[in-house]
């Protein structure tokens, strides 16, 4: 749980920026605020009831018509997390074959598959021979894609409230088929995204990542022009952290630049035809 405080993990969320001075403090909001990716794990395993406490957490997460659809896989063993870690890589071209594993991948003790789940009821419906149109269409997709995800940021804040640490994966979605073959999902599933979780190494510790300040994100009423200058106050915000966090200097508009490239999917372009073989209609 966050000790600092609360000027303090405004002054991280936000940096420089303006910042709210009214936010209403408990130590559920304190410790939201003062999220941050884990990529550093002690290698113990996950403590006893870690784990059901986050599937607890997760199960406690609204879920569209109450349908359920998502499971987790947990993946604590070495050789698995290892393929994981390979299958994630971040490949560039002409870089050699197998480059850009992240090992921080395979160092976590467990790697959580995130799994948007309709065989569940794709198996129930067609049991009683019903129709079943609904996973042809895209909102099907979406509707699971946003359960599964909602779930999996209340795990995040359970886990986060018991001292250990995460970091989602959406590399999981470069090679989506291999992974889904390696820990053998149905058809009408797909692992979403993917999340280490771990105790956090207190020798590699991290800062909070600033965001735009709140009047780049909260619209009151309809949605409003972007404040002037809102941009390079946040640019200076980013800065800051990335200093203070011995990164090299680099800009969030760079950052943006890259995330547009069709190298930064690394794969995920193949997405649409995964699903689509693996029963999702998307029409
Ligand atoms: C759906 C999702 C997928 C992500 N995938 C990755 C990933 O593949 N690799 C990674 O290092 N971080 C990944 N992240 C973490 C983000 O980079 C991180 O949340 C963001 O930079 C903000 O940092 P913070 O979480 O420390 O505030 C992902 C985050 C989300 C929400």
């Amino acid at each position: 749980m966050p000790t600092a405080s609360h000027d303090d993990l405004l002054n991280a969320r936000y940096g420089s920026q303006v910042k709210p001075d009214n936010i209403i403090w408990n130590a559920q909001v304190e410790q939201l605020i003062a999220h941050k990716s884990v990529r550093a794990f002690l290698p113990d395993p996950l403590p006893d009831g870690a784990l059901e406490t986050m599937v607890a957490a997760a199960q406690s997460a609204s879920t569209s018509s109450n349908l359920n659809q998502w499971s987790v896989i947990a993946v604590s063993d070495a050789t698995t997390r290892e393929r994981l870690a390979y299958l994630a890589r971040e490949q560039r071209p002409g870089q050699p074959e197998g480059a850009g594993v992240n090992e921080w991948i395979a160092q976590a003790p467990t790697v959580l598959l995130w799994v948007l789940d309709g065989s569940r009821n794709h198996e129930t419906a067609s049991a009683q021979g019903v129709p079943r149109e609904v996973f042809d269409y895209l909102d099907s997709f979406l509707m699971g894609a946003v359960d599964t995800a909602l779930a999996a940021q209340n795990a995040v804040v359970a886990a986060e409230s018991i001292g250990l640490g995460v970091t989602y994966l959406g590399s999981m979605r470069n090679r989506a088929e291999e992974v889904a073959e390696l820990v053998g999902l149905p058809r009408h599933s797909i692992v979403v995204f993917g999340m280490v979780v771990g105790r956090p190494d207190p020798q590699r510790d991290t800062n909070v990542r600033p965001r735009p300040a709140q009047n780049v994100v909260l619209h009151r009423e309809r949605y409003n022009e972007r404040p002037d200058g809102w941009l390079a106050a946040y640019e200076r915000a980013y800065l800051e952290f990335r200093t203070a966090s011995g990164m090299r200097p680099k800009t969030w508009a760079d950052a943006i630049g890259g995330s547009v490239s069709y190298e930064y999917m690394d794969g995920r372009q193949n997405l649409r035809r995964t699903l689509q073989e693996r029963g999702f209609g998307l029409q």
